[in-house]
């Protein structure tokens, strides 16, 4: 038998507002590992999903047609014609459904594990293609905003009309992220199923705008321009609903100085940006507003630089 290769992938906040299925975030603190190692039986298996807690994982499958973890490995492994298979451990940092890009880190540590193994494994950013292939299996939609942050790290670019190519982005220096987690879940494939699939021109010069302006501000590192920018106007208020401490959250936030807050990726989970001197305060105020609606939650404060998918431990 061959060495136990360990993968860690950070999660990540998907659209991050302004950029739907196209801007991603990698996240510090929360993640997803994946062990892997060579076995003589053919093809990707899952032997164990555990989850936070150490114990069998209660939600998901070994599977290895139901796991984005092999399902993403597989693609890697057929790619490269690689004979034989491997077989994966995936420990769940990431909590189900969550909107923190749970499956996509699974996937990602999937993809970082297996290319430890190759006989010539691949330049990093190369796996995006393969860590897609997971994430297409849990979210039924081609995007890449989770992947690609939690495979390259930082702040990420990755229109679906340029993919593979993906842009990685400057961060404006003094700003943090703050997500909070609600615990509720959202699934990502029926939340995309109910999106409106046409959108005025009205709609489409706005946001566009936003976007672009976002952009712009990260690189001039320009508060105000990201306060005036970090505005969705298109899936947030289809989506906000279903989470039910949106309203009280974002404005908690916003009362606190955060300079935009909306969805992480799909929810439940909530993301603000905020000056660094900030950060914590918001991070506060947000978890407070969640509770006084009777949910519990948990909150990360993340510097926008979050690394992103390395091999942990090879042994
Ligand atoms: N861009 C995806 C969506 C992210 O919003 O549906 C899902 O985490």
């Amino acid at each position: 038998m061959s060495k136990w290769v360990t993968a860690y992938a950070p999660a990540s906040i998907g659209n991050l507002g302004v950029g739907f299925d196209m801007l991603g975030l990698a996240l510090q603190g929360a993640g997803d590992r994946v062990s892997a190692r060579r076995v003589d039986s053919t093809g990707i298996s899952v032997a164990e999903v555990r989850g936070p807690d150490g114990k069998p994982h209660p939600a998901l499958s070994t599977n290895p047609l139901e796991n984005t973890a092999s399902i993403a490995a597989q693609a890697l492994w057929d790619a490269q014609s690689e004979p034989g298979g491997a077989e994966l451990r995936v420990f769940k940092g990431v909590p189900l459904q969550s909107g923190m890009g749970s499956s996509a880190s699974s996937a990602v540590a999937g993809v970082v594990a297996v290319n430890a193994l190759l006989a010539k494994p691949l330049p990093i950013a190369e796996l995006l293609t393969y860590a897609l292939a997971g994430e297409k299996y849990a979210s039924g939609g081609l995007h890449a905003d989770n992947v690609a942050p939690s495979l390259l790290g930082g702040l990420v670019l990755c229109p679906p009309a340029l993919l593979p190519a993906t842009i990685s982005l400057p961060v404006p220096t003094g700003v943090s992220a703050v997500l909070l987690h609600p615990e509720l879940q959202v699934s990502t494939a029926a939340a995309r199923s109910k999106l409106a699939t046409r959108y005025s021109i009205d709609q489409w010069l706005e946001q566009q705008g936003y976007l672009a302006g976002f952009i712009a501000a990260c690189a001039a590192n320009d508060i105000n321009l990201i306060r005036d920018t970090l505005k969705d106007v298109v899936i947030e208020p289809q989506r906000s609903a279903a989470v039910s401490c949106f309203v009280e959250v974002k404005s908690a936030a916003l009362q606190a100085g955060a300079l935009g807050c909306s969805l992480s990726g799909s929810g439940p989970s909530i993301f603000a940006l905020a000056e660094h001197h900030h950060a914590r305060n918001i991070a506060s105020a947000m978890e407070q507003a969640c509770s006084m609606t009777g949910i519990e939650c948990q909150s990360w404060v993340s510097p926008m630089t979050a690394p992103g998918a390395y091999v942990e431990t090879e042994e």
